[in-house]
């Protein structure tokens, strides 16, 4: 099987840009519920405002998981919108988890813009991501539609940002040392349960809940694919596209896939990386070295290798239970394309 069509990206951006313009309205129907002060500070987190509220037109992000449960039921025959209540949902849960994951990495930019808690307290912010999760949670349980997927999502995601908190304070290297095998349950934990809640619910809104099950294997499998890139960017992306500053989670001694796998991969280059992050050093000239030393070390390598590997494990899945040229498919094998 060929991983992705020769113009997935294309494809798969194009597939996105289609569920976006059915998910906007819906999303800001529902947030306009919200008390003003929490529609204020959730216009600002999904980039339709300014900090005053003022119209404004931002980075609102990607919009993947609720792409994946839009094309999840069109993949099993179903129109899109037949998703929309799923699909709302996730983009909600994943704006809360953004919202209350900047106040955890102590994070100052996210989109290209301050993050909420820099922009308007901690206090405040916190009760934004509240509202957006509580939101979330009523939007789906008013179409009756069944809530087990987004609910093992959120007891996952939080017990893997629990993890992801708990590994900061674990050695970089010796006894103690967070092992790959750990790295890939923390992430598919914090960012493959919720990819996988999408694409299950999807399948299920989209009148095939036979295949749930399977659709949440899958999702689960490409969001550690995507948590593994995620890390890659967080090193060596360009922040005017990413929209976040490099290098954080090196200052904050975050154990991501780059460095777990430059250290264990033995060698010069992978000793003085251990001496360099186990001096704990923030300042720009250390963790400039650092991620020298983490490419030097084959670390970059490793984790496009296995974000890949696990990319093409989720299409292989796919392939299995949603055969055929689908947009799904499209959208998945252009983070294929990416990682190369
Ligand atoms: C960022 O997710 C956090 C992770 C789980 C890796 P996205 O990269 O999907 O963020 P946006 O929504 O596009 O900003
Ligand atoms: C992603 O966390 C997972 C969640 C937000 C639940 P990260 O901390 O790895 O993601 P970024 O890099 O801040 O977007
Ligand atoms: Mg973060
Ligand atoms: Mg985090």
């Amino acid at each position: 099987m060929n991983a992705s069509r020769p113009d997935a990206v294309q494809a798969g951006a194009e597939a996105i840009a289609r569920c976006r313009r059915l998910l906007e309205p819906a999303l800001r129907e529902a947030v306009s519920v919200l008390h003003p002060s929490g529609a204020r500070m959730a216009g600002f987190a999904l980039g339709w405002s300014d900090v005053d509220g003022r119209p404004f037109a931002g980075d609102g992000g990607k919009h993947l998981r609720p792409a994946i449960a839009m094309l999840s039921a069109e993949a099993v025959g179903a129109p899109p919108e037949s998703a929309l209540p799923g699909a709302v949902a996730v983009e909600l849960v994943h704006a809360f988890s953004l919202v209350h994951d900047d106040i955890m990495d102590l994070d100052e930019r996210r989109r290209h813009r301050q993050t909420l808690w820099r922009a308007y307290g901690a206090g405040p912010a916190l009760l934004a991501g509240d509202a957006m999760l509580a939101l979330a949670v009523d939007r789906l349980a008013g179409t009756g539609v069944p809530m087990a997927y987004l609910s093992r999502a959120l007891v996952e995601l939080v017990q893997g940002q629990t993890l992801d908190l708990a590994f900061e304070n674990r050695p970089w290297s010796g006894p103690g040392e967070v092992t790959v095998q750990e790295y890939e349950e923390m992430a598919a934990g914090k960012t493959g349960s919720l990819l996988g809640a999408a694409a299950a619910t999807g399948v299920a809104l989209g009148g095939a809940p036979e295949l749930a099950e399977r659709a949440w294997e899958m999702g689960r499998e490409f969001g550690v694919a995507f948590q593994i890139y995620d890390d890659i960017l967080g090193i060596w992306g360009d922040p005017a596209i990413t929209g976040k500053p490099v290098h954080g989670d090196l200052r904050r001694g975050k154990k991501t896939l780059p460095i777990i796998a430059a250290l264990s991969a033995g060698g010069t280059a992978a000793r003085e990386l251990a001496v360099v992050v186990g001096a704990a050093a923030t300042d720009e000239e250390a963790v400039r070295q650092a991620a020298r030393l983490v490419e030097e070390a084959g670390g970059r390598q490793a984790a496009l290798d296995l974000s890949a590997r696990r990319a093409r494990g989720a299409m292989k899945m796919m392939a299995e239970f949603l055969p055929g040229d689908t947009a799904l498919r499209d959208v998945c094998g252009a983070l294929i394309d990416r990682i190369r």
